[in-house]
């Protein structure tokens, strides 16, 4: 993925540099296709806000920009990359299908694209094991959709092991990856062994919702790193190779959820935030 575009400075807080560069050189690869590490989640985020948001996401140098059909955005989304300046090819879109709308691929998929205003999305989702179930079927047309070209890589979401192994037994295809609710607070070895196991990449959503960001044992590594509890909790993200969205539509948090790449974790710290999923 190259870097083009003039980042700009647009909502960037005073003394904040951009960290286009570096956002884009901390990818996993999907295949063929690479994907940043840290991308800005949408959900909940509607109308004039979510246009903002991405806008400046993009600005300070977001490469990767996570959506759904169900959030009901995905205008919002297409409007901000567009304007941004940032070349189409640059920036990695995901969105997703409502279990919904199983037996309704490719016209969601259309729905989706022509929202977007893209010939195509960088990763398509099933947003929900839809009914509770894997649904090969439903799998196989997503396979069939990406084969065609409008969506570079296809996985899944909220999806168990179990419903991993479905889909691979009945298609004989594994996702490139599965989203899930991921943080600190919820990590889990087998989890994530049984991901890398079945080479699915592993992408967690909600890292800061789901963590008590005035953990003691978190506030401690921040200010041994002199930043915010949060920024330690997407810089563990990373540590872990494990995609990290949070989602922001304030200026200030969007850029500062982005600036996690002047500093590492040693891998004590890493352990010590892993128990925190022990209680
Ligand atoms: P806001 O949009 O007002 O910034 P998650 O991605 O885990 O679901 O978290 C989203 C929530 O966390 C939102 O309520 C968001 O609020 C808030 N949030 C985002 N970034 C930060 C941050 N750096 N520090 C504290 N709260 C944050």
């Amino acid at each position: 993925m190259s870097v083009g575009g003039d980042p700009g400075t647009g909502g960037i807080p005073s003394g904040q540099v951009s960290t286009d560069t570096r956002i884009a050189e901390h990818g996993v690869s999907l295949g063929e296709v690479r994907m940043p590490l840290l991308g800005l989640g949408t959900w909940q985020a509607r109308g004039r806000a979510a246009v903002e948001a991405v806008r400046t996401a993009l600005d300070v140098g977001y490469r990767h920009v996570d959506t759904a059909t169900m959030y009901g955005n995905e205008r919002e989304v297409g409007l901000a990359v567009a304007d941004s300046g940032v070349p189409r090819e640059d920036v990695f879109v995901t969105t997703k299908l409502p279990q919904g709308n199983a037996g309704r691929e490719r016209e969601t998929l259309e729905e989706s694209l022509a929202a977007l205003g893209v010939d195509r999305v960088d990763l398509w989702l099933i947003h929900w094991p839809p009914g509770g179930r894997a649904r090969p079927d439903v799998w196989e047309r997503l396979l069939e959709l990406q084969e065609e070209g409008l969506a570079r890589a296809v996985g899944v979401s909220n999806y168990s092991l179990a419903q991993l192994d479905e889909l691979v037994e009945a298609t004989g295809r594994a996702p490139a990856i599965n989203q899930i609710e991921w943080s600190p607070s919820l990590f889990d070895p087998r989890i994530v062994d049984g991901h890398r196991d079945r080479g699915v990449q592993l992408e967690g959503y909600s890292p800061l919702r789901t963590v008590n960001l005035r953990d003691p044992r978190l506030a401690r590594i921040a200010d041994a790193h002199g930043v915010t509890p949060a920024q330690v909790v997407l810089r563990w993200h990373l540590e872990h190779r494990i995609v990290a969205i949070p989602k922001s539509t304030n200026a200030a948090r969007i850029a500062e959820n982005a600036a996690i790449f002047d500093f590492e974790l040693t891998p004590d710290e890493v352990q010590s935030l892993d128990a925190l999923g022990r209680g």
